[in-house]
């Protein structure tokens, strides 16, 4: 039995969380009042080995320029531990975290007008970002199928023939799907024969529930050597969103002194000193909890999938194979949605966001519109973020079965 606690939700209400903002509920879904279930942070207890060190930290109370190299080696050991991968110094780079870490590669490696490869639904950043920097999105829509949204590898490939480089997130978000070794070997092939630049977001890999298994792409790529940064984060894996670190893991030494040389011209090389107690923290003394979080969020996916079928039987729940946010497929009710959406316009935002809207005002539960991952036909899906405690789970889900029989009552 595990001494941490994911039974319980802390109270978020009053402090300063993006997630709980009253003001930022009422932007997504249309009612400040909603509960939040949106945002890709936990209302977990962090891990309990990271507050002692900054207890400890608190105690000395200095808060001087800090000496990083026992972080690296902390995370080098975890990677062994975990993902049963070796790393060495050389191919690795600290950095101030994992979005500004993609962009810094984005821009020193491919060129503006560059074609990027990006599966869809994508998480928003990844085309925000592309587009922000003058490079040209190519989306690759994976299949809507009965069982939600599946890769076609052939059609990926066949999409990504003109790109320079491919933006991957393994596993994937919002979809939750943990890749095979053989599939991220494909990815990594085919990049190799056209020269393309692969960019893998592993933010969320330590995340994987025990029955599945994550392969870094780092490791997939050894004895293919494609042109790959792999791109890891502890701020999910032991719930510390909120800091800002991560380790960009390089295929190739070149790669790495250009990404070392652009981190010093732009002085992004220092990172903050809690984030850096925080990240020794949990990679040095973490790993229990991490898996004991692993088993906890499976089980939480487990409940969510099941209190689906038994009560809103015309939903589906994605269930993921890794992290705290899936997928509900609501196409089978979406049509009573858009009708509500025209019959009472005045609770929802025009076109936008029309299912977080219903969910929002109908509900009192707030969770991202589909649309987010950046396509129109997304608009029948919402993303649930389900990494809370026990009663707060069963009160969201409560909250989407009062939307569903709303919804179902309204013929
Ligand atoms: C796939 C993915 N990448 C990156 C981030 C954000 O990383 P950071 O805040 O460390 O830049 C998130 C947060 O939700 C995410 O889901």
């Amino acid at each position: 039995m595990s001494h941490y606690d994911f039974s319980h939700s802390v109270d978020r209400a009053d402090c300063r969380s993006e997630k709980w903002s009253r003001k930022n509920i009422a932007q997504v879904c249309g009612n400040e009042d909603a509960l939040p279930f949106w945002v890709a942070d936990m209302d977990l207890r962090a891990c309990d080995e990271i507050t002692s060190a900054l207890e400890e930290e608190n105690r000395r109370a200095v808060y001087g320029y800090r000496e990083n190299s026992r972080l690296t080696e902390n995370f080098i050991s975890f990677m062994k531990a975990r993902h049963s991968t070796d790393l060495r110094e050389e191919n690795i780079a600290a950095s101030q975290g994992m979005l500004h870490s993609i962009a810094l590669a984005l821009n020193l490696f491919t060129k503006e007008g560059d074609r990027i490869l990006i599966p869809f639904p994508s998480y928003h950043p990844f085309f925000d970002m592309v587009k922000a920097n003058g490079r040209v999105v190519v989306p690759y829509y994976m299949d809507l199928t009965d069982k939600g949204f599946v890769f076609d590898w052939e059609k990926l490939k066949e999409t990504g023939r003109t790109c320079q480089a491919i933006l991957f997130c393994s596993p994937h978000n919002p979809t939750g799907t943990v890749f095979s070794e053989a599939e991220l070997r494909a990815v990594l092939e085919t990049a190799r024969e056209r020269d393309q630049l692969v960019l893998c977001d592993e933010i969320h890999s330590d995340l994987t529930y025990p029955q599945y298994r994550h392969t870094p792409m780092y490791k997939a790529n050894l004895g293919i050597g494609a042109r790959a940064i792999t791109f890891c984060a502890p701020s999910k894996s032991f719930n510390i969103a909120g800091e800002h670190c991560a380790f960009a893991l390089f295929s190739h030494s070149g790669l790495r002194d250009s990404f070392i040389e652009m981190q010093k011209r732009l002085y992004l090389s220092t990172i903050g000193y809690s984030a850096a107690v925080m990240a020794e923290a949990a990679y040095s003394k973490g790993l229990d909890f991490n898996e004991a979080l692993c088993q906890a969020l499976s089980s939480k996916a487990d409940r969510v999938e099941n209190y689906l079928k038994e009560n809103c039987p015309l939903l589906t729940f994605d269930k993921p194979h890794a992290s705290f946010v899936g997928l509900i497929d609501c196409r089978k009710i979406f049509d009573r949605v858009l009708a509500d959406s025209r019959s009472h316009s005045e609770l929802y935002d025009g076109e936008r966001n029309i299912l977080s809207h219903f969910f929002g005002q109908r509900g009192g539960i707030c969770m991202n519109d589909g649309t987010d991952f950046g396509s129109r036909d997304f608009a029948p899906f919402v993303r649930f973020n389900f990494g809370c405690g026990d009663d707060l789970l069963e009160k969201g889900l409560s909250l989407i079965k009062k939307a569903y029989d709303w919804a179902l009552s309204a013929d």
